[in-house]
């Protein structure tokens, strides 16, 4: 494509674009109130759920996805984290997620997951909303030696767990959010759809 055929398409572009607002207005003045009801194409695109490809995520590592404009993790736990997350239940708030709105109610227990091995986190802070940090290491200088890996939040420093826990005595008031999501397969899972069978 030379230039004169860039300029051309652009021209195109630009003129079919202004046409499309132009209906957008019409439709806009004769049915006033339809915009309001009918979310806009990006609106739903923002809230589609999300299919994540979890075939090639490495033990102990963290991938992150968005989903409704959040940032979702998804981490494989080790067998060590898992034993890691029994160990802190004298010394998380919520060790059983009674709290029912930090996630759907076929999440429960001490992992918060489908499957132990994933943990499925919307990853802000339920302090102020900061995104907390991935410290999977045991034992790191700046966090302590009973550090056994998690989530840190560097705003005002609220520890949670390897399954989104948060500590006692933190500024954050409850654990990670969990959303909604299913396993499509053994490799792949959805953020925002709730499993079929639930
Ligand atoms: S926002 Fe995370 S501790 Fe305040």
């Amino acid at each position: 494509m030379n230039n004169g055929d860039v300029s051309q398409s652009r021209r195109r572009f630009l003129i079919g674009a202004t046409s499309v607002v132009g209906g957008v207005g019409v439709v806009g003045a004769a049915v006033p109130f339809v915009a309001s009801w009918n979310p806009s194409a990006k609106a739903k695109a923002a809230g589609a759920p999300v299919t994540v490809n979890i075939s090639k995520i490495e033990p102990g590592q963290q991938i992150t996805v968005e989903w409704r404009g959040k940032p979702v993790w998804v981490v494989r736990r080790t067998e060590e984290m898992l034993e890691g997350i029994e160990k802190l239940n004298d010394r998380v708030r919520d060790p059983q997620s009674e709290d029912t709105a930090q996630q759907p109610a076929y999440i429960e227990g001490i992992y918060r997951s489908i499957k132990d091995e994933y943990a499925v986190l919307v990853g802000i802070c339920t302090h102020l909303g900061c995104s907390p940090n991935y410290r999977p290491e045991v034992a790191p200088s700046d966090l302590g030696e009973e550090w056994l890996g998690g989530f840190y939040c560097a705003c005002h420093g609220s520890r949670y767990d390897m399954a989104g826990r948060v500590y006692s005595n933190q500024p954050a008031p409850s654990n990670l959010e969990v959303p909604p999501y299913r396993y499509d397969s053994d490799d792949t899972l959805t953020v925002g759809l709730d499993p079929e069978n639930v």
